[in-house]
């Protein structure tokens, strides 16, 4: 197999690039070079997706049996849709990672491939769907845009030659937004650690490998279509993860329940100060039957954990992104609270 990554040098992309290696299949990179290094092995061009000469230099790259796209985290449709027009000549299929904000009712609703995409046009610019600064709605603005790149790709490689892969959170190593590592260094701080909500609330992060592996198995497979890239419902839940975050890091933290009220009274902001807690009803009701019949494999959470501190204590930190810096409560913050249940 000769496949094309567009991105390649972190998280995703670059678990992609070295597991299509793996395989010993040919791998090329296409990035601009200023995020992190493509694996060792693969062939890296140079350039910006958002310019025609720099994509028409790409084509003249190949062909490919399959592009995998995971570089399009903040890439307007139009141009995903140029880009997938560029390479659809000199490409067999075209894999888009795209994300469960896709879905209108996300993440208030239970979900499967079928529920409603938001609209968003395959030719809309970056300012598609931004919204005012005084609304106070669903935020959209993503889920817009990439719905409106997905039906780009479709237009481009037609129903057939376009998969859709729609992640929800995804952890493991070299993961720069935030979240597991802000909860392992959390832990390995030790002594007594706000655990958020239920702990027996089902949770459904997913490996970045399990998600590339799936991407190159969609790569080499037959047909379009969707599919949800979750852990499977119900699976595993708050405190089998924050237990296996203790454990990895040495068992030294007590974890303390707080009820979402306590939280949402403390003015706690859900996802980002204390990270994968969402009291929303549909966030963790993604149903991934389909992918998992295609072949979607998913490790254990403790897996995910265990390898994502091995990476964080050999130093691991691959690129300076605005996303790290969401992630965690303050100390002061949470010992108010802690200070605050054990009054009760
Ligand atoms: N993280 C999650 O939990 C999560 C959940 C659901 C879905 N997703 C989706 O997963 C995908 C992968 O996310 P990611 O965080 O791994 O990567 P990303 O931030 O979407 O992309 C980063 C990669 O793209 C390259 N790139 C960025 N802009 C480029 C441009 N204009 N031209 C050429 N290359 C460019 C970067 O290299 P250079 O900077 O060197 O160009 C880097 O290799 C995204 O589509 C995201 O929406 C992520």
């Amino acid at each position: 197999m000769r496949i094309l990554v567009l991105g390649g040098t972190w998280f995703l992309g670059r678990a992609v690039a070295q597991a299509a290696l793996d395989r010993g299949w040919e791998v090329t990179v296409f990035n601009r070079g200023r995020s992190g290094a493509a694996p060792e092995g693969a062939r890296t061009v140079r350039g910006d997706r958002t310019i025609a000469a720099d994509l028409a230099r790409l084509a003249g790259e190949g062909p490919w049996d399959a592009v995998v796209d995971t570089s399009a985290s903040e890439m307007a449709p139009r141009d995903v849709l140029a880009g997938a027009r560029a390479l659809e000549p000199v490409a067999g299929r075209y894999v888009y990672v795209s994300t469960v904000n896709a879905y209108r009712r996300w993440p208030s609703e239970p979900l499967t491939e079928d529920s409603e995409v938001l609209d968003g046009p395959p030719h809309a610019d970056a300012d598609y769907g931004r919204l005012p600064d005084d609304w106070n709605g669903p935020d959209w603005y993503y889920g817009r845009q990439k719905a409106g790149a997905e039906r780009a790709t479709t237009a481009a490689f037609g129903e057939d030659g376009a998969v859709i892969l729609r992640p929800g959170v995804i952890l493991g190593p070299g993961e720069y937004v935030g979240r597991l590592p802000w909860w392992l260094r959390r832990a390995a701080c030790g002594g007594r650690m706000l655990a958020p909500g239920a702990p027996d609330k089902p949770i459904q992060p997913i490996d970045v490998r399990d998600v590339a592996a799936f991407a190159l198995d969609q790569a080499a497979a037959r047909g379009g279509g969707a599919y949800n890239c979750v852990a499977p419902i119900g699976r595993e839940t708050m405190s089998e993860f924050l237990t296996a975050c203790v454990l990895a890091t040495g068992g030294e933290a007590q974890l303390v329940w707080a009820p979402d009220k306590a939280l949402l009274d403390h003015g706690v902001q859900q996802w980002t100060e204390l990270p994968l807690w969402r009291t929303h009803p549909g966030v963790w009701k993604i149903d991934s039957t389909r992918a998992q019949a295609a072949g979607l494999v998913c490790r254990p959470l403790s897996e995910t954990v265990a390898d994502t501190w091995a990476w964080l204590r050999d130093g691991g930190m691959p690129v300076e992104h605005p996303r790290w810096a969401e992630h965690g409560i303050t100390p002061e913050k949470e010992a108010l609270i802690l200070a605050a249940l054990g009054r009760k």
